[in-house]
């Protein structure tokens, strides 16, 4: 059957008319492309999360997740997080950890023109994410002497702008051998009417199909057989848009380990219902995140009788993820997780007119999804609490709540606590930024600070070490 065939059989009337309104390269280009596209599984999604927004069911036992507490509650917890963390430090030591960032996301939000990745962010020297996250990866794999490998999930639309982006920047001091990149998948993106939409007069609009694609793209791209290759037993897995994350924690990796978990979480507690987190949950005795967006306003409104929330664990999507446990999802080939609709404003070419139309409100829907839906898949499960001035601070929007500016106030802020700690006082309104290539946690802030002493900080300057 032709392509043009199977377009009209799975009702893509719009697009196979087009294609045949054509010729030369142009139409050659267009045929390439929609042959690519699984067309029986992207009309079902037409009917099932296009032409009708699909309802999250909500289990009837849905009951928040249960997690262990930061800081520990009980002397047990204490002891057991001392040898949670020994342990983390042993794997780290052993090589059995590698990192893991999902950068392949189109950062539209923050209006940024590039891979998010390549955003600058720190407060002082304006270093870009990328830059961040390389310099405490070097110093993670120097301080536990064995160099960490570091995949980074990009997508067609921005895997060749990053790969530049480290060849340019000499792979920020890393080894290149030690840096892999591999690309996710992409989905056709459609206009309310079910129909997909055109990005230029010979191309097709896509999507990046959201990071739940990773674990697939880790199997097909030789990734997981290299881990194995290489012993490496469990990826630290965080998103390219937050900084203040320790790129691997031995304390949560440790607990992973020890737990016998195959995919781990860390949680906080959200600063109010509505927070753009994921819910931590729990239902048939498995642990499942709702996302922000699906979770009904009554759950994310229930209260304990103490007042807090009842779901108030958010997820800032931070997971020690075993390789095994990626290996079995992926032995068949296939990853089927569910995938989650999203409205959007998508500019599009209009054949009719031959112009791009940029809409003024959402026209289209893209379909993704997420890495987080392996966790109900997964025998074991665990829940660590974060501590948000530590770990968390996306850069979501240019300002205000999640933004680049918030961001940016918060390295401050943490940096700060650091030179406090190490002796030296910060003056308020002083910015203050440590390179992650020196210091990777407060142990490494002393021992910098002791060696080479901040000397006196002046108020409102700015100063980097
Ligand atoms: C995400 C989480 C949310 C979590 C919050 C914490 C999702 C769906 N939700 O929300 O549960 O509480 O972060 O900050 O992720 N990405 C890809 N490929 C894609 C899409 C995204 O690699 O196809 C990457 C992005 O580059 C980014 C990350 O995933 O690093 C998050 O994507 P984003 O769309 O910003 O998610 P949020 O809605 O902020």
């Amino acid at each position: 059957m032709s392509i043009l065939d199977t377009l009209k059989q799975y009702g893509q009337t719009r697009l196979a008319d087009y294609i045949a309104s054509l010729t030369g390269e142009k139409q050659a280009k267009l045929i390439k492309q929609a042959e690519a596209v699984d067309w029986e599984e992207a009309a079902s999604l037409v009917r099932s999360h296009v032409l009708q927004k699909p309802v999250t069911a909500i289990p009837s036992d849905l009951a928040p997740a249960p997690f262990f507490p930061f800081p520990p509650k009980t002397e047990d917890q204490k002891e057991l997080y001392r040898k949670a963390r020994e342990k983390g430090i042993a794997l780290l030591r052993e090589g059995a950890v590698a990192a893991l960032t999902v950068a392949g996301g189109q950062g539209t939000r923050l209006g940024f023109d590039g891979p998010k990745g390549t955003y600058p962010i720190t407060p002082v020297l304006g270093k870009t994410l990328f830059q961040y996250f390389a310099e405490g990866i070097l110093r993670t794999g120097e301080k536990y002497g064995k160099p960490l490998h570091w995949f980074i999930m990009t997508s067609r639309m921005n895997d060749k702008a990053t790969r530049d982006f480290f060849q340019e920047h000499r792979f920020f001091g890393l080894n290149p051998d030690m840096v892999h990149f591999f690309t996710q998948g992409v989905m056709p993106v459609f206009g309310y009417d079910g129909q997909v939409l055109l990005e230029a007069e010979d191309a097709m609009s896509f999507s990046p199909d959201g990071h739940g694609g990773t674990l697939l793209a880790l199997k097909k791209s030789g990734a997981l057989e290299f881990l194995k290759q290489n012993q490496i037993r469990y990826l630290s897995y965080f998103q390219v848009d937050n900084p203040l994350v320790p790129v691997a924690d031995p304390l949560f990796i440790g607990l992973h380990a020890m737990e016998g978990s195959e995919m781990s979480c860390i949680m906080l507690a959200k600063t109010g219902p509505k927070e753009k987190l994921g819910n931590f949950c729990m239902t048939k005795g498995h642990l499942s995140i709702i996302e922000y967006s699906d979770m009904p306003d009554e759950l994310a409104e229930q209260r304990n009788p103490d007042g807090t929330l009842a779901y108030l664990a958010g997820s800032p999507a931070i997971h020690v993820i075993s390789r095994e446990f990626a290996e079995r999802l992926t032995a068949s080939g296939r990853l089927d997780l569910p995938r989650h609709r999203a409205d959007k404003k998508v500019a599009f070419y209009d054949a009719v007119s031959g112009k791009v139309v940029t809409p003024e409100t959402p026209n289209a829907v893209k379909l993704e999804a997420f890495i987080f839906d392996a966790l109900p898949l997964a025998e074991k499960t665990m829940i660590l609490e974060g501590v948000r001035t530590e770990c968390f601070a996306p850069t979501k929007n240019k300002t205000g709540v999640d933004s680049a500016e918030s961001c940016r106030a918060m390295l401050c802020a943490r940096d700060a606590r650091r030179l406090e700690l190490a002796g030296t006082k910060v003056p308020e309104g002083t910015l203050v930024e440590i390179s992650p290539r020196n210091v990777i946690d407060d142990e490494d802030a002393c021992t910098l600070f002791a060696a080479h002493p901040a000397g006196e900080l002046k108020q409102g300057e700015k100063y980097s070490f």
